[in-house]
């Protein structure tokens, strides 16, 4: 709460408390008793509360109203008359349960920045599966439930400078930071700006591929491995975080990976968080979009492109003022709020601790390519659960799990499979019993 000194707001005030008078809202006349004579006496209905409150984006003025005042307050005439009371255009009327305030976004310049720490521990904890991005309209954490199906990937968009990436890098270290693993892909990473992309984070030991993907051919042959693993039982869930997805859509190899991905991997435990400046026609490809149920949306050029942008009329997205003041627009909800930053000191911090580097392919034979060019939508319960054929195993490597036999007098353990092989859990247990099978029948 601020001390109402500020000319300013008394001025907001004042106005809001004119308007409901002219309006008829602030009291009406009862006929009342007062020593056995009836008189009229003037009833209050509506007042305003003489206090500002501050919220990351808004200042708010609350007005206290008789719930029989309430369908008044809120019709959109009011609204109108609100703006032109307040002399601000982008004012609004919100209810909150019994209480109404008049909201009015803060200029450019009077919105506080909020570091990532702050954020993560406004909260109990941020649940796993929820990633953090930043703070809403009241001072309040706000995550993502990506574990929700209706949740499972999202756009980030805006123009340059509105804090993507930087967007991008918070949701990628609340997910690493509840032990979950990122998949992270940037191609602007040698553009001279490291700290402004995902770089920094990619040294984190749960980094999938040990590293950050950024040239094509690599991004591509990632995305071919996820794909062929996920669509044999992943353990955990991946979340696969895209900065600058345009550049990378130009190659028509990561723009299919994404389309399969973005029509299926909601059910092969793969989250995609994916930043671009648009989302038009051939900037990112249609299947992708569509299948991103969450917009996260920053500043944009104009009108037309919030509307692209969000999928929604008149969101504003055009007015917000950059660096992290953002909208979330879920199925139901649209959410103002500012984006979580991490302090500059802080990633060099992390970049100190977890050497950052680029990912390298693995010298171990990829998995078949049959499985990567597989046609999708294999069907209900994922793979194991009966239906589709099981992938076979190549000789050599059963060949080279009887050499760890023979060498460690033991078979080993199903992680060391999957690390090698690049499989999921389910194929690396179907590979040992085999393995198993084979040394007991003396091959
Ligand atoms: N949430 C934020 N809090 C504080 N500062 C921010 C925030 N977001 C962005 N900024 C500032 O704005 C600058 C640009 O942000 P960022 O690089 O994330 O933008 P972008 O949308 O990714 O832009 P581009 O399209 O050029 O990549 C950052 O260096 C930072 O100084
Ligand atoms: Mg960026």
């Amino acid at each position: 709460m601020l001390d109402n000194a500020d000319r300013q707001h008394e001025l907001v005030l004042k106005a809001i408390s004119a308007l409901l008078g002219k309006a008829g809202l602030a009291y009406h006349y009862e006929t009342r008793l007062k020593n056995g004579v009836p008189v009229q006496m003037a009833v209050r209905d509506a007042d305003i509360v003489w206090d500002v409150v501050s919220t990351p984006t808004e200042w708010r003025y609350r007005i206290i109203a008789d719930e029989t005042k309430a369908a008044k307050l809120t019709t959109p005439d009011f609204q109108k008359q609100i703006k032109a009371a307040v002399s601000n255009a982008e004012a609004t009327l919100v209810q909150d349960g019994s209480a109404f305030w008049v909201c009015i976004p803060k200029a450019r310049a009077e919105i506080r920045d909020v570091e990532w720490r702050q954020a993560w521990e406004l909260g109990p904890g941020v649940p796993a599966g929820c990633v953090l991005l930043g703070i809403n309209s009241t001072g309040g954490q706000l995550a993502l439930d990506m574990t929700r199906a209706e949740n499972w990937a999202c756009m980030v968009i805006g123009m340059p400078g509105s804090g993507k990436t930087t967007l991008m890098q918070t949701m990628a270290l609340s997910v690493l930071s509840s032990q979950h693993s990122v998949m992270l892909c940037d191609p602007e990473h040698a553009g001279g700006r490291p700290l402004e992309s995902l770089w920094p984070l990619s040294g984190h030991p749960l980094v999938w591929g040990h590293g950050l993907y950024s040239g094509h051919d690599d991004v591509a042959w990632a995305l071919g491995q996820i794909i062929a693993s996920a669509w044999h039982g992943l353990d955990a869930d991946l979340y696969l975080v895209l900065d600058e997805v345009p550049q990378l859509t130009r190659d028509p190899r990561i723009r299919d990976a994404l389309n399969t991905i973005a029509m299926q991997g909601r059910k092969r435990r793969l989250h995609l968080i994916m930043g671009a400046q648009h989302i038009i026609a051939d900037d990112v490809p249609g299947a992708t979009s569509r299948n991103a149920p969450v917009r996260i949306v920053g500043r944009v050029s104009d009108r037309n492109t919030a509307y692209l942008a969000t999928g929604r009329a008149d969101t504003g997205a055009e007015r917000l003022a950059g660096r992290g003041d953002m909208l979330a627009v879920t199925g139901a909800d649209l959410v103002r709020f500012k984006g979580a930053y991490i302090p500059e000191a802080e990633l060099r911090q992390i970049m100190e601790r977890y050497r950052p580097r680029l990912a390298t392919r693995p010298r171990v034979a990829p998995v078949a390519p049959e499985l990567v060019a597989m046609p999708v939508g294999l069907g209900g319960g994922g793979h194991g659960a009966g239906g589709s054929d099981p992938i076979p195993t190549p000789d050599e490597w059963l060949a080279d799990i009887r050499d760890y036999y023979r060498e460690h007098g033991q078979l080993p353990i199903a992680y060391w499979l999957r690390q090698r092989y690049h499989v999921g859990a389910v194929r690396a247990e179907r590979i040992l019993s085999q393995a198993r099978d084979s040394i007991d029948h003396g091959l």
